[in-house]
């Protein structure tokens, strides 16, 4: 074995993967599978997309980035609220022939099925993106009234909870009231204080590295009559996750994750509809560089079955 240059296994997943369980959704990045009556398999893939489109290639370690990052989170939260991870172990997974098993090593969740509420819990710590549109119209954001004069990119007086429908296309954000329609007051009521305070260990953690959480969204779900965190957490795919060197009040801070793409594709003659244009092997690489980065930040290490 030469063993100098790194391995990388490229895992695009998707319909045609040879995982032996049934598919249930294939989203942007995750693909679900059914692996029993009460649990699931979340393999988070090396796709990426960005303006909304999935890129052709791959982002190597991405995967298993998101995969080391979400478990990190779920096993140091457990003191605030429930969450759905079973085991992150490849091993844990019953029925995979060896190849299989190492290529999905790192990739993988196993979790407690639950029934989703049909609302995701958005908090926000910092004014941006379709907060800032609504901010700027209306002065509020999902009814929560907010000081006059804030620019983008400003720390908000308090983080705020700003609900959203759970839609397959396009969010759409509701007021309290309506939240609380869709779920009940009690759930209402866990699912807010829990969102909240785990933004608030994420920013806290975050902080200590250089990381502003601008904001997040979480997912919770009903689970033998208990409230319970559900899907991913805390990830730059569920998260806006700024440098805290370029954040600056007035302007909108680039991403911590997908800048370095998204500045690319703006220089491409793409109208961002699908397909995407071929994507500069060079900055895959950068973009790979930043995923990696952050998991080493924040998990002290580089995330299983990628050699760094
Ligand atoms: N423990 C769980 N039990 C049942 N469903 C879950 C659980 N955790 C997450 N889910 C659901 O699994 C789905 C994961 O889908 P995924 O995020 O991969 O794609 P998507 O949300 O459809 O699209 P996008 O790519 O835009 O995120 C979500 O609908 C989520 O609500
Ligand atoms: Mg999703």
């Amino acid at each position: 074995m030469m063993g100098t240059s790194p391995k990388v296994d490229l895992w695009l997943g998707g319909a045609g993967a040879s995982v032996p369980f049934p598919l249930l959704s294939s989203g942007k990045v995750r693909d679900v599978y059914e692996l029993d009556a009460r649990h699931l398999l979340f393999v988070t893939s090396d796709r990426i997309s960005a303006f909304d489109v999935v890129m052709r290639e791959g982002v190597a370690h991405k995967g298993r980035v998101l995969t080391a990052i979400s478990a990190w989170w779920f096993e140091r939260t457990r003191d605030i609220v429930e969450n759905h991870l079973v085991s992150a172990r490849v091993e844990d997974v019953p029925g995979l022939d060896p190849s299989l098993r190492e290529s999905l090593r790192g990739r993988v969740l196993v979790v407690r099925r639950a029934r989703p509420s049909s609302v995701e819990w958005v908090v926000r710590g910092h004014m941006a993106g379709s907060g800032w549109k609504e901010y700027s119209r209306s002065g509020s954001i999902c009814g929560v009234p907010l000081p006059p004069g804030l620019q983008p990119a400003a720390r908000l007086p308090q983080p705020i909870l700003t609900p959203t429908t759970k839609e397959a296309a396009h969010d759409v954000p509701i007021d309290e009231r309506e939240a609380r329609a869709r779920v009940g007051d009690a759930f209402y009521d866990a699912a807010k204080s829990a969102a909240l305070r785990l933004f608030g260990r994420g920013g806290e953690v975050l902080a200590r590295e250089g990381i502003v959480l601008a904001d997040t969204k979480f997912e919770f779900g009903e689970c033998d009559g208990r409230v319970m965190l559900i899907d991913e957490m805390l990830t730059p795919d569920s998260s806006r996750f700024w440098d805290a060197r370029h954040v600056v009040e007035g302007t909108s801070p680039p991403s911590w994750d997908k800048q370095i793409l998204r500045d690319w594709l703006e220089q491409q003659p793409w109208n961002k509809e699908p397909p995407p244009p071929v994507v500069d092997p060079a900055i895959l690489e950068r973009v790979s560089a930043r995923y990696l980065e952050l998991c080493v930040k924040l998990t002290g290490q580089a995330p299983e079955g990628a050699i760094a």
